[in-house]
């Protein structure tokens, strides 16, 4: 049999350090665990687009349709805000993602008890913390039509349209209750069903899957409540489910509540390919970061943990991914800090491949 196959699309910014670090872990499962993988590389976002012109190429495209895994750094910087919207770094991923048809985006919140006291809120709010937001992510307001800016009278317009369809709902409804189902079987759904339409449909199609899982504790909540619950005491919730726009909101939300973004992974799923695993794309929650990019400041942690979710997700290899995760516990509680990670009272951080080579060494031990 050949081996499992991943795309590795580093992108703009901080993509391409953080993701030498996972390279370095990729290396290692091959040499210590034998769990060899088939890695390719190509270009996403502001780095495609200078060398083709598109933030996407078609043969990427296709290539990352036919791979068992896409792992992505980051796309997009301040050299490219001014490109017509078409070409944007960002455009690159949104073609991924719907191409790909990546309808379930997992994105956890998970608070390590070494950064307890980093989070904005107090530490009892937050320790231990541990929720799965599934954020909807081919349909809804990002991808809705009409959409546009238009000319009305004498004046402009700008258009976007909330859209959900019975079925697209029922999917990721779906793909949000089996979590909860492998996890403590609380589920809350979150919309605007007091204001908009494709709120009330998203509850009533919920609610109706909900049917098939009667073991979960199914909960509605509008979403700006839901937003200031998160705030409030975020431990009340296991797993959210909601759209695409609301998803991106809470999800970064839910992200500063851990104590650094750049710590958080994320998988956006698929439906399965022939060969049962689904299509699926792993990226760190974080941006492109210019500011830091090139210093060897960033944290390689989040893109790491997306690999982590890789094992778990495409390859069945849970006990692989909490290895991995385990390692990076004890690194953190060893005091390896990247910048990033430094509180009020500052100390010394390590850069990114210090921080890889530690994972790397506390891998090594878990042997
Ligand atoms: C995210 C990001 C993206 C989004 C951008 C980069 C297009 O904010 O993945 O959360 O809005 O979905
Ligand atoms: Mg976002």
């Amino acid at each position: 049999m050949s081996n499992p196959s991943l795309l590795i699309l580093a992108g703009d910014g901080i993509g391409p350090e953080v993701m030498e670090e996972v390279k370095k872990i990729i290396t290692w499962y091959g040499d210590k665990r034998d769990l060899k993988f088939d890695v390719s590389e190509d270009l996403v976002g502001g780095c495609a687009y200078d060398k083709h012109g598109t933030p996407l190429h078609d043969d990427t495209m296709t290539k990352a349709q036919e791979v068992d895994a896409v792992l992505l750094g980051a796309v997009g910087g301040p050299q490219y805000d001014s490109l017509d919207f078409s070409v944007k770094p960002e455009r690159g991923l949104l073609r991924l993602r719907k191409e790909m048809d990546l309808f379930a985006n997992l994105r956890p919140a998970q608070c390590f008890d070494a950064l307890a006291d980093f989070s904005s809120l107090k530490k009892d709010v937050v320790a231990g913390l541990d929720i799965m937001i599934v954020r909807e992510l081919t349909s809804g307001i990002y991808f809705g039509e009409p959409r546009g800016i238009f000319e009305e009278g004498n004046e402009r317009v700008g258009i976007n349209t909330q859209r959900y369809t019975e079925s697209e709902i029922d999917r990721v409804a779906r793909a949000a209750f089996e979590l909860a189902m492998k996890r403590n079987k609380k589920l809350c759904s979150m919309e605007k069903a007091n204001v908009m339409e494709s709120g009330i449909l998203w509850r009533e199609v919920v609610t109706e899957v909900g049917k098939d899982y009667p073991e979960v504790a199914l909960s509605h909540m509008y979403a700006d409540a839901g937003a200031m619950q998160l705030c409030r005491w975020p431990k009340q919730f296991d797993v959210i489910v909601t759209d695409n726009l609301f998803g991106d909101l809470l999800s970064d939300a839910a992200a500063m509540l851990t104590g650094s973004l750049g710590m958080l992974p994320s998988a956006s799923l698929g439906a399965p390919m022939e060969n049962g695993r689904p299509k699926a794309l792993y990226e760190p929650v974080h941006g492109s970061a210019p500011d830091i990019a090139g210093q060897g400041k960033a944290n390689p942690i989040a893109c790491i943990l997306s690999f982590a979710m890789a094992l778990r997700y495409s390859f069945d290899l849970g006990a692989e991914a909490e290895r991995l995760e385990a390692a990076i516990e004890t690194v953190l509680a060893d005091g390896a800090r990247t910048a990033d990670l430094l509180g009020p009272e500052g100390g010394t951080p390590i850069s990114t491949s210090e921080m890889g080579d530690a994972i790397v060494a506390a891998l090594e031990k878990s042997l």
